[in-house]
């Protein structure tokens, strides 16, 4: 029964754990406006970890949403515009360094994170940028006001995982573990937030499926980046998604966009909320 539980998360976490310093996608060309200044325009979303797989689908998506502007930002900035497109705004900001924070989110209404370490150990390890770092976001994201931060976390975050998830905890620099503590400070901060934990992440097209929204984190599967990128973007100014934890996986019994009208039905969390 533990075994039968356990096992999609075991996938997931293979996942998540072979997927840590990996290459990023190929260039691509992109052709969207830059964003316009805080006031005058489309509220302006911070996007961090704007380089990463599914970082860059929620840019090719956002892009297409005139509710928004897009503020990406980038450890190396010549390296995105050279990776990933140079018409974006890219802006300068680490994670693990706070001080780069405040200039990034200056005018920001918006921040959606889709960081993931890059090391099992040392400095850009889980506990430095699935936990210090979204920590640094979340304080920096109270102090510039902003009104809402979407974090994507895993599946897995929430039940731990069980022995199986001891041991992926082990392999992969205990990134469950600073996943939840950066869950757990994000929810205790104040700032409006939803968290979105997929299941095991895949590069295959999105909206092709069903996507399953569940919370207590029992379930399993697997789901495409672009898929998670839809349903980061859905949530963004979404009353219906405030304060909500949840797991996203696909579901091909379920119609396609069946799970847009599906954020008022979750549970908000309680202060315990794991
Ligand atoms: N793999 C799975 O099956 C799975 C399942 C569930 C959840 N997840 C989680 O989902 C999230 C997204 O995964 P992904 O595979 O799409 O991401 P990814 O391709 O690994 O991209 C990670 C992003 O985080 C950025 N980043 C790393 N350290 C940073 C720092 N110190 N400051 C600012 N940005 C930093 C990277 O920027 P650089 O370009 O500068 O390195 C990159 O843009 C991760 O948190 C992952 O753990 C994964």
């Amino acid at each position: 029964m533990i075994t039968r539980r356990l096992h999609p998360i075991l996938l997931s976490l293979v996942l998540l754990v072979t997927s840590l310093g990996q290459p990023a996608l190929a260039q691509h060309t992109l052709t969207g406006e830059l964003p316009k200044p805080a006031g005058s325009g489309p509220a302006i979303v911070l996007v961090a970890g704007a380089t990463g797989r599914t970082g860059r689908l929620v840019l090719e998506q956002l892009r297409r949403d005139p509710r928004f502007a897009i503020r990406p930002m980038a450890r190396d900035v010549d390296a995105a515009r050279k990776n990933v497109g140079a018409d974006y705004a890219w802006v300068a900001g680490d994670v693990t360094k706070p001080g780069t924070l405040g200039p990034a989110l200056a005018g920001v209404s918006l921040v959606l994170v889709t960081i993931g370490a890059t090391e099992r150990s040392g400095p850009n390890s889980p506990e430095f940028v699935d936990y210090g770092g979204v920590k640094n976001l979340t304080d920096a994201a109270r102090a510039a006001g902003v009104r809402q931060l979407v974090l994507e976390s895993s599946m897995g975050v929430g039940s731990g995982g069980g022995v199986l998830g001891m041991l992926l905890n082990l392999l992969s620099g205990d990134a469950l573990k600073w996943k939840a503590k950066g869950e757990a400070h994000l929810r205790a901060s104040g700032v409006p937030y939803t968290i979105v934990r997929p299941g095991g992440l895949t590069d295959d097209p999105g909206g092709q499926a069903g996507i399953a929204l569940q919370q207590g984190d029992e379930g399993s599967g697997r789901i495409p980046r672009a898929d998670v990128a839809a349903v980061m973007i859905a949530a963004l100014d979404n009353p219906d998604a405030l304060r909500k934890t949840f797991e996203v996986i696909s579901d091909k019994s379920a119609k396609r966009d069946a799970w847009r009208t599906g954020f008022s039905a979750l549970r908000p969390d309680s202060p315990a909320s794991p």
